[in-house]
């Protein structure tokens, strides 16, 4: 089955507390986007890739992934990452009926064992994202007083890329914006139409870069030759 690759790159990064779109945060000489893209090519089941980035940067974006095989399009996002994901379906060739991964450009060191295994979860099932167990104990916390601990058995992290026949993103994503909804990943779109979404493992190295201490991490994994 095909499938096509977006990257979502059009969040501004506030909490790095960069002066630039977090997007194009260099590590170790390479910017996330252009290290995301690349890892995301890398896989085998990637056939074409997206990248949706901040407003005004598509030049800088294009002249960034210069050389990155299989870039389809660069394109410029929406105010939430699900209206950027909208952007980047609209590149879709008319008849695809793939599978969509949407990747967040802030997950640089994503393997491709990791893209496969979830196109191919998402292929058979519907849809499908990477997890990863939480080590901590995580309380529900109200009014500043611990009100519930959650079973930890049953919590874990999502991570990206998450992979969704194209048919059923559009959809979910199309129902969450006409109810009003903000989502926080796709996973929670195609749960509310009751689809279900199938778990792949995720690895810690798949972490997001998020704040300075994120980055570096970045850089010291680099610095280990990883
Ligand atoms: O804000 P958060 O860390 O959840 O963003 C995850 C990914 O979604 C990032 O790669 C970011 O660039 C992307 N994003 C986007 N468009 C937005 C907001 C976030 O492409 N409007």
């Amino acid at each position: 089955m095909d499938t096509l690759a977006i990257l979502v790159a059009a969040g501004r990064g506030e909490r790095l507390g960069a002066s630039l779109p977090k997007a194009f945060v260099p590590v170790r000489g390479q910017t996330l986007l252009r290290r995301s893209a690349a890892a995301l090519a890398a896989a085998r089941s990637v056939h074409a890739l997206v990248a949706v980035v901040p407003e005004g940067c598509v030049e800088r974006a294009r002249e960034d992934l210069a050389g990155v095989p299989r870039l389809l399009a660069v394109v410029e996002g929406g105010a939430r990452r699900q209206d950027s994901v909208l952007e980047g379906l609209k590149q879709a060739p008319d008849d695809f009926a793939g599978v969509v991964l949407v990747h967040d450009a802030a997950r640089p060191f994503v393997d491709a064992a990791i893209v496969d295994e979830a196109a191919a979860a998402a292929a058979t099932v519907g849809a499908a994202i990477p997890v990863v167990p939480i080590a901590d104990t995580v309380k529900r916390v109200v009014g500043g007083r611990v009100a519930q601990t959650l079973d930890r058995s049953e919590l874990f992290a999502a991570q990206t890329p998450q992979a969704v026949r194209f048919e059923l993103l559009g959809r979910a994503l199309e129902e969450a914006y006409r109810d009003g909804v903000t989502v926080t990943d796709e996973a929670a779109a195609v749960e509310r139409l009751g689809e279900p979404v199938a778990v792949v493992d995720g690895h810690p190295r798949n972490r997001k870069i998020t704040t300075p201490e994120d980055l570096a991490w970045a850089e010291r994994m680099l610095q280990e030759g990883a």
